[in-house]
């Protein structure tokens, strides 16, 4: 059946990274269980704005169109959030697309999200396994812990978290809530655990923990529902208590 409604998008466009940026506005023909990235895969094959100007289509990251590889995060009417699961019937219109505001813009709606890989590079976010000898098999995992790693384990690098948080600046240099859970994660982690004491002192100083408001933003944002506060407290409560013991054994 032929229907006649019409999706308008309006979208944040920039060339390369030291371009300005400017506006389009797109017209599109609504389709039952349309989202944001299926939009803008009907702007790629007919890159014409709402006025009728050709125009080039909308470079933009994505991968697996269901919220599992994280790329496809940006701005969608001002909140920072996935665009494969954001459903064009639960948007308010015009829907406003942007690039997430804190991170350098590549092109259009693509951003270069790399200081969240530094972040997890500084705090060492793995189990250290590397290594030429044979180490046999690892401790077990109780289903206990197994149970409380999971919730952690979902994060997705989509930088959402980071977006939100209102420390997350260069003022700062906050290395924001995704990292600490995962510190919490790796701590906890049988094997994981043996950098601990690494982990933490990275998160002391300038940029680390203490830089959290505990605003709150990050854990609504938050497309996993990773409990993020909690991790912040846990995490936060782990560094105080070494940051002490450090001063006692000087
Ligand atoms: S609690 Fe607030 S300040 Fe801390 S990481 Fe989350 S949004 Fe940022
Ligand atoms: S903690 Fe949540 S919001 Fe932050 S990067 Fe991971 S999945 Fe994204
Ligand atoms: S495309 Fe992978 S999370 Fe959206």
């Amino acid at each position: 059946m032929a229907n006649n409604k019409t999706v308008l998008i309006k979208i944040k466009r920039q060339a390369n990274p030291q371009s300005k940026s400017y506006w389009e506005e797109f017209a599109l023909s609504w389709k039952p269980g349309m989202n944001v990235i299926s939009s803008l895969m009907d702007i790629a094959a007919n890159p014409v704005t709402r006025d009728g100007k050709p125009t080039a289509p909308i470079t933009y990251d994505s991968n697996c169109l269901e919220e599992v590889c994280g790329s496809c995060a940006m701005l969608i009417n001002g909140k920072a959030r996935m665009a494969c699961s954001a459903l064009i019937d639960k948007l308010e219109q015009p829907i406003r697309l942007g690039p997430l505001s804190k991170f350098p813009v590549v092109r259009d709606l693509s951003v270069d999200r790399s200081v969240l890989f530094e972040n997890l590079k500084s705090v060492k976010a793995w189990v250290p396994i590397d290594g030429s000898y044979d180490l046999g098999s690892g401790p077990r995992l109780t289903p206990e812990d197994q149970e409380a790693a999971y919730p952690l384990s979902r994060c997705i690098s989509c930088c959402c978290c980071m977006e939100a948080c209102p420390q997350f600046n260069e003022s700062t240099g906050f290395v924001g809530a995704a990292t600490i859970s995962q510190v919490r994660l790796f701590n906890t982690h049988p094997t994981g655990k043996a950098l601990k004491r690494e982990r933490l002192a990275a998160l002391m100083g300038d940029g680390g923990i203490q830089e959290c408001g505990y605003a709150q933003n990050c854990v609504e944002v938050c497309p996993k529902d990773i409990p993020l506060t909690r991790s912040i407290a846990e995490v936060g409560g782990e560094v105080m208590k070494q940051a002490i013991g450090e001063l006692f054994r000087r």
